[in-house]
């Protein structure tokens, strides 16, 4: 198991802070390996973008076969293209993790990004209504950060970040999301950061809700976790400096 510094940021916010983005990527995937050993009713939810594929190749790497049998896997967001296309989420964690899983395994509630975007969050939004009801409760969610201060596909000043369904189209209809009813209702919300670049964003992010970072408006009532490299961490005011 990976160890870092732990801290509290504030009501609900935890902070984790490891070396390196590989210990970043394997601390997240034993987060992801530990989730499903614990059969969570209402699944695990993937983040897209680059900052997760590693760790989905040391959760290939690790988990015991078998360890996802039955586990229900959501997207947090997919990018309108089809799954083969290089910037498919589904597709990346298909080529660093599913593509490699034998035996029984998750079921994966792929968006389908080949489809309209309002068709592919409404299916979306039905077999998620289908495994956990009219207010679900994803029971970890995994969550990137962009340098805009965007989550999943819920950018600054799109009327997504309002939706009241739990998935909808957003980005002009390039992206469908989940909103922030379900990520706001998870169980577990884990945004994963690694490197310089980000370390400004985190640190706006964790002060406190803003409506132009709309990372900083996931609020779970079981709070977040930043699971942090260094370089992603360079901006925090170290553990117990005076705000
Ligand atoms: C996506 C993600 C998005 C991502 C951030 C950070 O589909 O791109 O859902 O929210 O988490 O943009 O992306 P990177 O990890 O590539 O920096």
């Amino acid at each position: 198991v990976v160890t870092g510094t732990t801290w509290s940021a504030g009501a609900g916010r935890e902070v984790r802070v490891v070396e390196s983005a590989e210990a970043l990527a394997e601390a997240a995937a034993d987060l992801v390996i530990d989730a499903a050993s614990r059969r969570p009713p209402t699944g695990i939810m993937l983040a897209g973008g680059a900052t997760p594929r590693r760790s989905y190749e040391v959760v290939a790497a690790r988990a015991a076969p078998g360890a996802f049998a039955g586990v229900h896997l959501w997207y947090g967001d997919e990018r309108m293209v089809p799954p083969d296309h290089p910037d498919s989420n589904h597709g990346m964690v298909v080529r660093a993790w599913l593509g490699a899983v034998t035996g029984p395994g998750p079921h994966v509630h792929r968006i389908r990004g080949e489809l309209p975007a309002a068709e592919a969050a409404a299916m979306a939004d039905g077999e998620l209504r289908a495994v956990g009801g009219e207010a679900p409760a994803i029971d970890l969610a995994l969550l990137g950060i962009g340098g805009d201060g965007h989550t999943a596909s819920l950018f600054p000043g799109d009327d997504v970040l309002d939706a009241g369904a739990l998935f909808a189209p957003a980005r002009a209809g390039r992206r469908a999301t989940a909103t922030l009813r379900v990520l706001s209702a998870a169980r577990r919300v884990v945004f994963l950061v690694s490197g310089a670049a980000k370390a400004a964003v985190v640190a706006a992010a964790i002060a406190g809700p803003d409506r132009a970072l709309p990372a900083s408006l996931v609020a779970p009532a079981g709070g977040v976790l930043w699971l942090l490299d260094r370089a992603a961490a360079a901006r925090l005011p170290a553990p117990g400096d005076p705000r």
